[in-house]
């Protein structure tokens, strides 16, 4: 794919046609590095108005209210983050708060780090004080991405290591 360098800061926003061509070339690149199926990016670069629809506003999974952000720098897409407003016993075990991926060709570049830090102010403004946030036990990048954003661990649960963070308040100079 052809990587365009972001210029400024990425945000966490809600899902947007505008980031159509990025989206759908860096998920692509994403799965191929991954072997995951490519087949749903078919239906999705069809209707993508549809597609980012189905995305926005409050959505119920894993019995649970959710919202879903994409990481963006411009018209750059480069990850998607999901804020569950609530836990049930099971995600109080493992599955936490928050879910995030950054697609491939932008890992390793800081881009997961910054977005869980932007996701904690998010939670903050969803009335969420802390929250948990768990990986797999193997996935050593997470887990980094977690103890760089203050998570203190809580033991482990279902081949899972739990972390609490508080959330932050936003910055007066971002309001
Ligand atoms: C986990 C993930 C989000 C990290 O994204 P990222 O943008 O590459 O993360 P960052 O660049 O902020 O890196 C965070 C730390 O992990 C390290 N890291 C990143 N990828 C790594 C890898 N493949 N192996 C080892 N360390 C890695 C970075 O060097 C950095 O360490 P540092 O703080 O010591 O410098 C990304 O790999 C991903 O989407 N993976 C698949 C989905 C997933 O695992 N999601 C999390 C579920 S809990």
């Amino acid at each position: 794919m052809d990587l365009v360098e972001p210029v400024g800061p990425a945000r966490l926003i809600p899902p947007t046609v505008r980031v159509k061509a990025s989206y759908l070339s860096g998920e692509r690149a994403d799965c191929l590095a991954r072997g995951t199926p490519t087949d749903w990016l078919g239906p999705a670069s069809d209707d993508f108005d549809a597609f980012v629809e189905e995305r926005s506003g409050v959505r119920t999974r894993w019995g649970v209210p959710y919202t879903t952000f994409w990481y963006v720098c411009g018209d750059q897409y480069i990850g998607t983050l999901v804020i569950r407003h609530r836990l049930t016993p099971e995600l109080a075990e493992a599955g936490g708060h928050i879910g995030y991926h950054v697609v491939a060709p932008w890992q390793r570049q800081g881009h997961a780090t910054r977005m869980l830090g932007a996701a904690l102010i998010k939670c903050r403004q969803m009335g969420l004080e802390r929250v948990l946030v768990t990986c797999d036990v193997g996935n050593i990048a997470s887990r980094k991405t977690i103890l760089a954003n203050g998570g203190v661990a809580d033991g482990q649960a279902r081949g899972e290591y739990r972390f609490w963070i508080r959330t932050q308040e936003p910055d007066p100079i971002d309001l």
